[in-house]
C-alpha cells in the first residue's frame, strides 16, 4: 500500500554471491520476528496484547527458529496511528505494561538467545507529545521542533505536498497561526531534522532503549525525515490511476529520500556501532523502512564503498510492491531476486520480507496454498528472512467491519477494503479456544478472525504431522545447519510457473522447487534442476498435501510439480 517503486530494467547477470564468511554477524543471518504486540497476547485480559503476553510467549520464538523480535511500537501514544504516534519516547504505553516489562522481557529473551528490537519512530511524534504543544505555542526551545510554514497570501497551504494518508501534508494551527507538516495523519506532526536539538534528542532517546539492553531498532517511515528547505512545490507524477487527494499524484522529489536524510542515518549508524564497541556484546543493529525505488533505498545501507555505513538492513520491500496473485510469475521472482542482488553491493546483507502489519497477510495475498512456498522462498535466499507473526503457520487475514476497524489510513466506507490496514492486524491465532487464546475472553481490539478454528498455532504443533509451522521450523533450522546457506545463489523460472531456486556449498546444493499453481492451474509440468550434474535429489521437505515423501529420492533433471507444490531437495554432486 506505500508503494512508491520503479521498475527498472535491469539485464541479469549471472547471478553468484558468497554472503558470508567465518566472520558472520548474529544479524547477518538472521530470521526477524515482527510481533505486532496489540494483537499478539493479552494476558490481562483488557482486549489489548501486552508485553507480559511476550514474555508469556518467549518459548515460542525459540521454537520457532527466531534469532531477532521486533516489536512494533510500545511506547506512550494515543494509539491514532496504532502507536506510530509518540506522544512520550521514554514510557511505555500503559496498555502494553511498564519498563520494567520490557526489561524483564528483554533479560529473558537474552538468556535463551534471542534479540529485542524496538521500532522506533523518528520522522513525527504526536501532536499530545510535549514538543509539540510546546512548539504550538510558540516556546523559544521548541519553536523549531517541528516543520512549520506561513499560510499563503490567500490562507492556503504553503505548497502543494500531499500526505501518505490522502490530503494536504499540511495542518492549520489557529495557536500558532502557521501550518504544520505531517506526512501521515494530522496528529503526527513531523519533527525538523534541520534543527540540530532534534536530532540530539533522537540519539538520545536510542542510547537510553540500548542502555536498558535493546539490541536494535527497526527504524520507522525513513524517506520523509528532510524535506526540502524551500518547501518547493512537487511536480505530477501523471499516474493515470490516482486522484489529486492521493499521495502517488505527485512525484516526491523535495519530501523523499533528501540527500540530509541518508546524513541522519548514517550519524545514527555511527552512534549504534559507538555504543557497542564502547559497551561490548554483540552488534546493535538499526533495520530502516524506507518504500523507495531501488535506487534511493539502497544508500540507507550505506555507500557502496561502505566509507559511510546506513542501517544494517533496510527492508526489501520489492516482494510485496512488485508482486501481484495471478499476475506476477515465476520470472519475476528471479527478476526481483537478480535486480536487488545486482543493485547491493556486496559488502551489504541482503534481506527478504513478504509481509507486515501494512499490507495484506501472504496467504491472503498470494495464496493459502502457497504459503510453505513463499516461507521456503524467504528462508532459503540468501541473507535475512523477516516474519511477520502468524506467517510462520498460515494466519490469513482476519474479518473487520468498517465500524470495527481502526486504521486511520481508512478514510471511508467505500475504499475500506482496499485501504485499512485491520485485516492483517487480528489478533494471533495461538489455538481454538475462546478467542483463539488471544485471551480470556475480553472483546479484543479487533476482532478474532473466524477462520482461527481450521488455522491456529496449536493445531501445528505435533512434529510428526506435517503442517505449515513444522514446515517453517524445518527451514530455520536448515538454514542455520546447512553449510550451502553460506553458499552461493542462482535462480531460474524454468517456466511462467515454475522457480528453482539453488544454495550451493561445495559439491552440496539445496534446491527450492515451487510451482505458482497461477499460470497453468490444472496441469502436472515437468521439472528439472539446471546445473547440477547428480542423478538423484533426496526430498528434505515438502509443502502440506505434496504426493512426495520427505526423505524419498527423486531424479533433479526430471520431475513434476503439481500447482503450489513446492520441494526442498538436498542434492549432493
Ligand atoms: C510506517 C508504519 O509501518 C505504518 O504502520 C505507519 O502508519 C507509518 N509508518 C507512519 O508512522
Amino acid at each position: 500500500m506505500f508503494a512508491k517503486t520503479l521498475w527498472f530494467a535491469v539485464a541479469l547477470p549471472f547471478l553468484s554471491s558468497v554472503l558470508c564468511s567465518s566472520g558472520e554477524e548474529w544479524w547477518q543471518h538472521g530470521v526477524f520476528y515482527q510481533v505486532y504486540p496489540r494483537s499478539f497476547r493479552d494476558v490481562n485480559n483488557d482486549g489489548n496484547g501486552d508485553l507480559a503476553g511476550v514474555i508469556e510467549k518467549l518459548d515460542h520464538f525459540k521454537d520457532a527458529g527466531v534469532d531477532g523480535v521486533w516489536l512494533s511500537p510500545i511506547m506512550q501514544s494515543p494509539q491514532i496511528d496504532a502507536g506510530y504516534d509518540i506522544s512520550d519516547y521514554y514510557k511505555i504505553e500503559d496498555m502494553y505494561g511498564h519498563i520494567d516489562d520490557l526489561k524483564e522481557l528483554i533479560k529473558k529473551a537474552h538468556e535463551i538467545g534471542i534479540k529485542i528490537i524496538l521500532d522506533f519512530v523518528p520522522n513525527h511524534t504526536s501532536n499530545l507529545h510535549k514538543w509539540f504543544q510546546e512548539s504550538e505555542n510558540g516556546n523559544e526551545e521548541y519553536k523549531d521542533y517541528y516543520v512549520w510554514a506561513d499560510a499563503k497570501e490567500d490562507g492556503s497551504p504553503p505548497n502543494n505536498w500531499i500526505s501518505v494518508f490522502r490530503g494536504s501534508a499540511w495542518q492549520w494551527s489557529d495557536k500558532r497561526k502557521q501550518y504544520y507538516l505531517h506526512h501521515f495523519v494530522k496528529e503526527q506532526p513531523d519533527l525538523n531534522y534541520r534543527n540540530p536539538k532534534v536530532r540530539e534528542d533522537m540519539k538520545k532517546i536510542l542510547v537510553y532503549y540500548m542502555d536498558i539492553g535493546v539490541d536494535g531498532f527497526r527504524v520507522d517511515a525513513i524517506p520523509y525525515l528532510v524535506e526540502d528547505k524551500e518547501l518547493r512545490d512537487e511536480p505530477r507524477s501523471y499516474n493515470p490511476n490516482v486522484s489529486e487527494e492521493d499521495n502517488d499524484y505527485l512525484k516526491h522529489i523535495y519530501t523523499n529520500n533528501q540527500p540530509e536524510t541518508y546524513e541522519v542515518i548514517y550519524d545514527w549508524r555511527k552512534l549504534v556501532d559507538d555504543y557497542t564497541a564502547n559497551h561490548g556484546g554483540d552488534a546493535r543493529i538499526l533495520m530502516t523502512e524506507a518504500y523507495a525505488d531501488l535506487e534511493h533505498t539502497m544508500p540507507y545501507y550505506g555507500t557502496p564503498d561502505g566509507s559511510q555505513k546506513g542501517s544494517h538492513f533496510t527492508f526489501n520491500f520489492f516482494f510485496i510492491t512488485n508482486f501481484n496473485k495471478n499476475i506476477s510469475t515465476a520470472h519475476d521472482i528471479s527478476r526481483i531476486v537478480y535486480m536487488w542482488k545486482n543493485a547491493l553491493p556486496s559488502i551489504y546483507t541482503s534481506n527478504w520480507v513478504l509481509g507486515n502489519h501494512d499490507n495484506r497477510r501472504i496467504p491472503t495475498r498470494l495464496g493459502v496454498e502457497n504459503i510453505d512456498g513463499f516461507n521456503m522462498l524467504v528462508q532459503l535466499l540468501p541473507g535475512i528472512a523477516v516474519t511477520y507473526n502468524g506467517e510462520e503457520f498460515g494466519q490469513e487475514d482476519g474479518e473487520v467491519t468498517y465500524e470495527q476497524g481502526k486504521d486511520p489510513s481508512a478514510r471511508n466506507r467505500s475504499i475500506f477494503e482496499a485501504t485499512s490496514r485491520d485485516f492483517e492486524r487480528t489478533p494471533f491465532q495461538w489455538d481454538d479456544t475462546i478467542n483463539a487464546g488471544f485471551n480470556e475472553g475480553a472483546e479484543p481490539w479487533l476482532p478474532v478472525s473466524e477462520k482461527y478454528k481450521k488455522t491456529n498455532l496449536a493445531s501445528q504443533l505435533d512434529e510428526k504431522v506435517l503442517s505449515h509451522y513444522q514446515i517453517y521450523k524445518a527451514l530455520t533450522r536448515k538454514r542455520k545447519e546447512d553449510p550451502t546457506r553460506i553458499g552461493s545463489t542462482d535462480i531460474w523460472a524454468i517456466s511462467d510457473d515454475v522457480i528453482v531456486l539453488k544454495r550451493s556449498h561445495g559439491n552440496k546444493h539445496t534446491v527450492l522447487a515451487f510451482k505458482l499453481g497461477w499460470h497453468d492451474k490444472n496441469e502436472e509440468e515437468t521439472v528439472y534442476v539446471p546445473s547440477v550434474g547428480a542423478k538423484g535429489a533426496t526430498v528434505a521437505l515438502t509443502n502440506v498435501g505434496s504426493s512426495y515423501k520427505i526423505g524419498s529420492v527423486i531424479n533433479p533433471q526430471n520431475f513434476k510439480l503439481k500447482p503450489h507444490e513446492s520441494l526442498v531437495l538436498d542434492i549432493v554432486d
